[in-house]
């Protein structure tokens, strides 16, 4: 018998012992960097000459790791690795494979202020941000792993005089998982153990900002008992290499996490029947966000202010969670704004390496050079009210901003920035927030701050978002208590940590035999 599952506690950083661990943990990640790390294809260990240098995003010029890079030949080979492992894996006992996940959690669980330092490192994640992602991928491993061990039972079925009938699961093969760099941890791990617990074998491309704690990951797979072939690690070139996956006539599965654009991408090539695929290709997407906290007349001011602030700047704005759109009652407008402004402000901006800091760099100079162009167009449409300022001279840092006054159409209302930048817009009526909250082509999360029932229930039927949350940020979903995904163009709607998804990576096979 297993422990029933419950997610794992996130470390209370006010407690000084804790505090001293995490610098400790620091410490032995600083002495770490700049290592080469190797693709890993049916066990192998190749160096590629061409590398992915991943950098820290606080201090550009020092680098976390050198990745081996993988090309097509690269990619092919790691293809035919994982099709191999595929012939045995698939008849794993489900309970020996959920084991594996187990141990997996238990060596991350006795590492966890490593893993939580590397993502400070090489995402820039501030602690609590760091800290509650290992979380998540302790979670993914527990939870999936008790899952599957209540799925190998199957499902009841009816069965008549003379007849046995059975419906049960089964894997679908090569699994490409192609993760994105804001949970480069969680993400990246949910969406290779699913896969794999469920005796499917798996191709992972991680993504090129984030590849090295998806190195120590693959390590700590291994360490668990993985066989050779299971998971095969190539970072690479999206459009060369990931295009090279998707296309590829063995891949039964691609599981993909990150833009609209990508995501539309993978679903549409992944429709084309190559020569020698003798199956439909499944797709899981789960792509952006434009996630909305309404704020309505009768609420708690305070609550509502520390909801907006919290959706918003969390991990610099950089989670496709983040509530980038504040709408609020003009009644309480003035008071949200300036409550959410005022707590903005006396909050820390930089290196995440420090515990103060509460939001660090973004993630490159793309992103920097996008987010400061969406801050161009915020003056423009709107009124910039806090921040607005970027500053890429060492790191990629952007201060919180926060725009008022735009338009419910306009850009900064509409597109996802993914940034560290929060627009306000006003309304006057409950179903004019409404009208608002889906107006955009997402529809992942959304929050209402209220105190009136009958809001909340006309919420539940007509705000269409795949995680809807009542007084309290549209953040920080939980492994096995909020599944996660979106509606619209947010993508597939999988849920992630949730109980429909393991049954997502297999196919279901009814038998029936003649007594
Ligand atoms: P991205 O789409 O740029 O990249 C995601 C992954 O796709 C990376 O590994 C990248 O290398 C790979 N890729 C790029 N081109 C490819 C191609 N042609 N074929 C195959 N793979 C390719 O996204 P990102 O910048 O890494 O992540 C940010 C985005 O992810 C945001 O839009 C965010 O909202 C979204 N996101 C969504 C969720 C969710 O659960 N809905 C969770 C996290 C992030
Ligand atoms: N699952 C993450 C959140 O809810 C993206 O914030």
């Amino acid at each position: 018998m297993y422990t029933p599952y419950k997610h794992e506690p996130f470390t209370d950083f006010t407690i000084e012992s804790n505090r001293q661990k995490f610098k400790e943990a620091l410490e032995k990640v600083n002495s770490l960097l700049g290592k080469d790390y190797d693709l890993v294809i049916g066990g192998e260990r190749i160096t590629t000459e061409e590398k992915i240098v991943s950098i820290n995003p606080a201090n550009k010029e020092q680098v976390i790791g050198r990745v081996s890079k993988a090309n097509q030949e690269l990619a092919e080979k790691a293809m035919q690795a994982a099709a191999e492992a595929y012939k045995t894996w698939r008849y794993w006992d489900p309970e020996a494979r959920a084991g594996i996940l187990f141990r997996a959690a238990a060596i991350v669980r006795r590492r966890k202020h490593e893993f939580s330092a590397l993502l400070v490192k090489e995402a820039g994640k501030p602690w609590k941000e760091a800290d509650a992602d290992t979380a998540e991928a302790i979670d993914f491993m527990e939870y999936y792993a008790r899952q599957m061990i209540e799925l190998a039972k199957g499902k009841p079925v009816q069965s008549r005089e003379g007849e046995r009938n059975q419906y049960i699961y089964t894997p679908m093969g090569v699994t490409v998982v192609i993760p994105p760099w804001n949970f480069p941890f969680a993400i990246m791990c949910g969406t290779t153990v699913a896969p794999i617990v469920t005796g499917n074998t798996v191709v992972l491309k991680p993504a090129s900002n984030t590849p090295v704690i998806a190195a120590w990951f693959v390590d700590v797979l291994e360490q668990a008992g993985l066989p050779k072939g299971v998971v095969n690690y190539v970072p690479g070139s999206g459009s060369e290499v990931g295009d090279y996956l998707v296309d590829h006539p063995l891949t039964a599965l691609i599981s993909f996490t990150g833009s609209r654009d990508v995501g539309l991408r993978i679903f549409e090539r992944a429709a084309k029947v190559h020569p020698g695929q003798y199956h439909l290709k499944r797709v899981i997407a789960e792509m952006g966000g434009k996630d909305t906290v309404v704020v309505d007349k009768d609420c708690d001011i305070e609550l509502a202010a520390q909801s907006i602030f919290t959706s918003a700047f969390g991990f610099a704005g950089q989670k496709c969670s983040a509530g980038s759109r504040a709408v609020v009652h003009e009644d309480v407008y003035d008071q949200v704004l300036n409550r959410v402004i005022e707590i903005t402000e006396q909050q820390i901006v930089g290196d995440p390496e420090n515990y103060e800091t509460y939001m660090g760099p973004v993630i490159d100079q793309k992103s920097f050079d996008k987010i400061m162009e969406y801050i161009e167009i915020g003056k423009k449409e709107g009124r910039i009210v806090s921040g607005g300022k970027g500053d890429a001279s060492k790191g990629y840092f952007i201060e919180p901003t926060i725009i008022a006054d735009l338009d419910p159409k306009s850009v900064i209302q509409q597109e996802e920035i993914f940034g560290p930048v929060v627009g306000f817009t006003k309304f006057k009526t409950f179903d004019e927030a409404l009208e608002i909250a889906n107006n955009t082509e997402y529809g992942l999360t959304g929050a209402l701050i209220t105190n009136n029932r009958e809001h909340i229930e006309r919420a539940k039927r007509e705000f269409h978002v795949g995680n809807l949350y009542f007084n309290r940020n549209c953040t920080g979903a939980i492994v096995g208590y909020h599944p996660f995904g979106g509606f619209k163009m947010s993508g597939t709607d999988s849920k992630a940590g949730g109980p429909d998804y393991l049954i997502l990576h297999m196919q279901a096979k009814t038998i029936s035999e003649m007594l």
